[in-house]
């Protein structure tokens, strides 16, 4: 198995993961550091529908909240009709870390790869010498 695809089946394992009672739509992603650690995420949705949180932001948490700040590769599994890419919340979020991250998309029948700087060529970003001090 390429790593590609060793992503892609951590991820379709962590969407077994998901809690989604009211979507029905079961999200996993596989986050690859690049010194080769690799987080899971799956969505976890919540009465308050606007809390519910993407399985892509679940993995950058993961993984942030353990000392990591450099992906290299993120794999998306869903089992909808499209391969499913990351919503716009998420690509802000993998793009506080950076634009050089690899996107693997996949379903059970086809796989997109991409970038995050193709996804979101133009994130936002805080001047730091705007902030004050
Ligand atoms: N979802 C994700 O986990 N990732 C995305 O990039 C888009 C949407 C989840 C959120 C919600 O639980 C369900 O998919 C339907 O929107």
């Amino acid at each position: 198995m390429t790593i590609d695809e060793q992503l892609v089946a951590a991820a379709r394992e962590a969407a077994a993961e998901a809690y989604a009672p009211y979507s029905d739509f079961a999200v996993g992603a596989a986050l690859l550091t690049a010194d080769g650690l690799v987080y899971t995420g799956a969505n976890v949705e919540n009465a308050s529908f606007g809390l519910t949180m993407c399985a892509e932001r679940a993995a950058v948490v993961k993984a942030v909240s353990e000392g990591q700040r450099d992906f290299a590769k993120l794999a998306i599994f869903a089992a909808s009709a499209e391969p499913p890419l990351p919503c716009g919340a998420c690509l802000q979020v993998l793009a506080e870390f950076g634009p050089d991250v690899e996107i693997i998309a996949s379903n059970d029948t086809a796989t997109i790869v991409t970038t995050l700087s193709e996804l979101l060529p133009r994130p936002f970003h805080i001047e730091q010498d705007a902030c004050g001090d």
